[in-house]
């Protein structure tokens, strides 16, 4: 698993997760470049999986500790849970599509560009209330 220290958000329970969000992504980064298609259906469902309870997790701590920025963020999973989806629902149909090099960049990256913009915020505002 690639280590990333940008990612760490001095939030113990959200650091573990994002390291583990971003080996999944990398692993159907890997399994595109691979052209395993099995493997890339595999670890695109872990992610949705992994995500959403990701997800669920911030926005109960959301909603919790009084978060100012709640609905923008949680609106943000939405969105990434919905093109990890759309990319599961292409593989399930036998569709290679989502191998498209701007998908495979997106399943990678929004780890890194979600964690380093909207969680650092939450994750400020947690440290500050000690959730
Ligand atoms: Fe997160
Ligand atoms: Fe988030």
């Amino acid at each position: 698993m690639r280590e990333d220290s940008r990612l760490s958000l001095d939030h113990a329970v959200l650091d573990h997760q994002h390291r583990e969000l971003a080996a999944a992504a990398d692993l159907a980064h890997k399994a595109h470049s691979n052209g395993d298609e099995r493997m890339l259906l595999q670890q695109v469902e872990a992610l949705h999986e992994m995500s959403a309870a990701h997800f669920a997790i911030e926005e109960r701590l959301m909603a919790e500790t009084d978060y100012g920025d709640a609905a923008v963020h949680a609106e943000q999973h939405r969105e990434i849970l919905d093109q990890i989806a759309r990319c599961r629902a292409q593989l399930h149909a036998g569709r290679f599509a989502c191998q498209s090099a701007k998908l495979m960049q997106f399943l990678q990256e929004w780890v890194a560009s979600h964690t380093l913009n909207f969680d650092r915020d939450l994750a400020a505002h947690l440290r500050a209330r000690q959730a």
